[in-house]
């Protein structure tokens, strides 16, 4: 099995989560590689060294990313640093002559993501992706395979939700997620937006114009030093496209809330059609909704208890349960087929187009809630 050698640029929560991801990479079968990380770099020097306890394979330790990427055991990076930052780094990474799989959204703002597109457009040679890892969900796959087989029929709508609710708590410290020069003007919408956007992007559903109700509910928030600051950026995002044309038009409901009460990092899809419905949330992480119809004929949704049947092969038994750890392993899985010279398994991970596509429909959503006023999407040539 060819190894391919990683670093990670950005060792916070979603560093180590791609670190157990590839610790565990025996999880998988049949893979035609495997992910080795050989160097890691956080500008805090205190979160390396739960790489370096665990992870032996890994050689280097840096405060300053432009010496992992001078270094030539580095084939590939993953890059999951604070928004602001993706603009710089990303087109670093690909100057440097290394594979990506960067953080979403892709750059704070649409001209950060111009940047990095332009980056990418220098380097055909490489292979960059956009992490996105829900739609590895089994249900989730199933409900993109209804709807690609054709089942669905004329569309009602299709509505993909991604719901936090830790935010209501107005006692909960500021992060960065909460700070608009960092985090960006998008707030909620930039760092949900591309989980809720994966899908209908890639099913083809782009909305022609959207709309979006925009709610900013906590003003203020601890710092940690006993004062409050400002909290600025959005707490919850409804967009409403619309997508097709003529007869054939229908909305799609993109949802990105921080302040969904009762809700912990519950990601849904559900299309609705003529023919045919579908729907997957990550609260019955195990099944999957579906319904076909008939003109006359019954209208009964059907439950069914999927288990873990992932799209990348693994050693875990079909009666079991699959989870958020495998979603990522799976994401990672797609990406490294790829870099080894496959299709991963007709599932790619978001592309860098997709994650183009994203910021447009995101850049007309900020203009739309802000000026209370329907806004035509201009994607990328
Ligand atoms: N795919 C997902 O489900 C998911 C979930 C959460 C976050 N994210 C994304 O991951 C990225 C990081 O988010 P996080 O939650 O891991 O944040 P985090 O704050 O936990 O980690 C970010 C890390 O980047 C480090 N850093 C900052 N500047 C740096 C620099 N110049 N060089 C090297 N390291 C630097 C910080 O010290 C920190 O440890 C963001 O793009 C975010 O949107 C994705």
């Amino acid at each position: 099995m060819r190894t391919i050698r990683f670093g990670i640029i950005g060792c916070g929560l979603m560093g180590r989560e791609f670190a157990s991801a590839a610790a565990r990479w025996m999880h998988l079968q049949a893979m035609p590689a495997r992910p080795e990380i050989v160097a890691v770099c956080d500008t805090n020097a205190d979160l390396m060294d739960w790489f370096t306890t665990h992870l032996p394979s890994v050689c280097q330790t840096t405060t300053d990313y432009r010496d992992l990427l001078a270094n030539d055991a580095v084939d590939a990076v993953y890059c999951a640093v604070p928004h602001v930052l993706h603009g710089a780094i990303y087109p670093e990474i690909l100057a440097a002559g290394k594979h990506l799989l960067g953080e979403k959204p892709f750059g704070m703002d649409r001209a950060q993501n111009d940047a990095i597109m332009a980056a990418i457009a220098a380097r055909p040679d490489l292979l960059v992706r956009c992490s996105s890892e829900m739609p590895f969900y089994p249900g989730a796959q199933k409900v993109v395979d209804f709807a690609r087989a054709g089942h669905v029929g004329e569309i009602l709508e299709v509505e993909c939700a991604f719901l936090h609710s830790s935010d209501i708590n107005p006692d909960k410290p500021i992060n960065w997620k909460r700070m608009i020069d960092v985090n960006g003007a998008y707030g909620c919408m930039g760092d949900l937006g591309m989980h809720v956007c994966h899908v209908p992007l890639r099913l083809g559903w782009l909305p022609r114009s959207v709309q979006a109700g925009l709610v900013k509910r906590v003003t203020t928030r601890p710092d940690g030093t006993g004062a409050h600051v400002p909290c600025e950026t959005w707490d919850n995002a409804t967009i409403t496209g619309t997508v097709g044309e003529g007869a054939a038009e229908f909305p799609l409901v993109l949802k990105t809330w921080r302040i969904a009460p009762g809700e912990a990092n519950t990601w849904s899809l559900r299309v609705l059609g003529m023919s045919g419905s579908a729907e997957f949330t990550t609260k019955s992480p195990r099944q999957w909704r579906f319904m076909t119809y008939e003109p006359g004929g019954r209208q009964t949704w059907q439950v069914e208890d999927l288990g873990y049947q992932p799209l990348f092969p693994a050693i875990t038994g079909g009666i079991f349960e699959f989870g958020f750890t495998d979603a990522i392993q799976q994401m990672w899985a797609a990406f490294v087929d790829e870099l080894a010279g496959g299709d991963a398994r007709g599932f790619p991970c978001a592309t860098p187009l997709e994650a183009a596509q994203h910021h447009a429909i995101l850049t007309a959503a900020l203009a739309a809630g802000t000026e209370h006023r329907n806004i035509e999407v201009e994607y990328p040539a």
